[in-house]
């Protein structure tokens, strides 16, 4: 069953001679539960693609659907109330609140929405990022990495349908990297989660069932187990 889906999506940015397509013309469709890889150069749309599928901004044309949901016809509102209680975001800049702790950060998602957070989960994932005892501080005081595993918790703290991670070992070293995405995968395999990371990691991108590689904001490539 799949899960998500998009149809001819464009996204242009900018005016005039200055005009780019970021996107052009993208048609896929994601799998429920699956795990994909988005590869691609720098500049290529991999982060464009991302927000696009995710409902974090809109394209300039085109369709998305995340199961029987229209995302065009979701007004802003309806759409961050989607985001916050389907999707998970790992943002290349990881996104933290500053003036928040590791905690403060992961419950922060879950709190906005009113929900009880599940303590129990939540420990055992910080401990299997290996964050549990920098979860106290400011994200000025962790190091990249660190701040980047907080974020992949509070991505996950919701139990997403989706989890959407944009070089989410992009600032790990190879040991870390490998233990971020057994996580991810045992949590997706467990929770039913459903993988869509951008990733230079050729580690990640091997691991994946899917891997789909972007060229100057088209498939390039569509390597696994469904083409749209
Ligand atoms: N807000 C924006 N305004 C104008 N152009 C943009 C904007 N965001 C992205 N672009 C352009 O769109 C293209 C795709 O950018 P995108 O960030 O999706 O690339 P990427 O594949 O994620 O690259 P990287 O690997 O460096 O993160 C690039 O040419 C970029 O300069
Ligand atoms: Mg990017």
């Amino acid at each position: 069953m799949d899960i998500l889906k998009c149809e001819h999506i464009t996204k242009l940015y900018g005016r005039g001679e200055g005009q780019i397509y970021a996107l052009n013309d993208i048609s896929l469709s994601i799998e429920q539960g699956s795990f994909t890889a988005i590869t691609g150069p720098s500049g290529s749309g991999k982060s464009t693609l991302l927000n696009m599928l995710s409902g974090l901004d809109r394209p300039t044309k085109g369709d998305i659907w995340f199961q029987e949901g229209k995302l065009s016809g979701y007004n802003d509102n309806q759409l961050s109330v989607l985001r916050r209680r389907r999707f998970g975001f790992v943002f290349q800049n990881y996104n933290l609140v500053k003036e928040l702790t590791g905690w403060e950060n992961v419950l922060l998602p879950v709190m906005l929405d009113g929900r009880k957070p599940d303590e129990a989960y939540l420990k055992r994932m910080v401990e299997a990022l290996g964050i549990g005892n920098r979860m106290d501080h400011l994200p000025g005081a962790m190091s990249g990495g660190q701040q980047q595993r907080v974020s992949i918790a509070r991505a996950l703290a919701n139990k997403p349908a989706i989890l959407f991670a944009d070089e989410p070992t992009g600032n790990l070293d190879g040991k870390s990297g490998r233990e971020v995405l057994s996580l991810l995968r045992s949590l997706s395999r467990e929770l039913g989660i459903t993988l869509i990371l951008v990733t230079h990691d050729l580690n990640v991108a091997e691991q994946a069932e899917r891997v789909l590689q972007l060229e100057d904001g088209r498939i390039a490539m569509d390597r696994g187990v469904k083409s749209a």
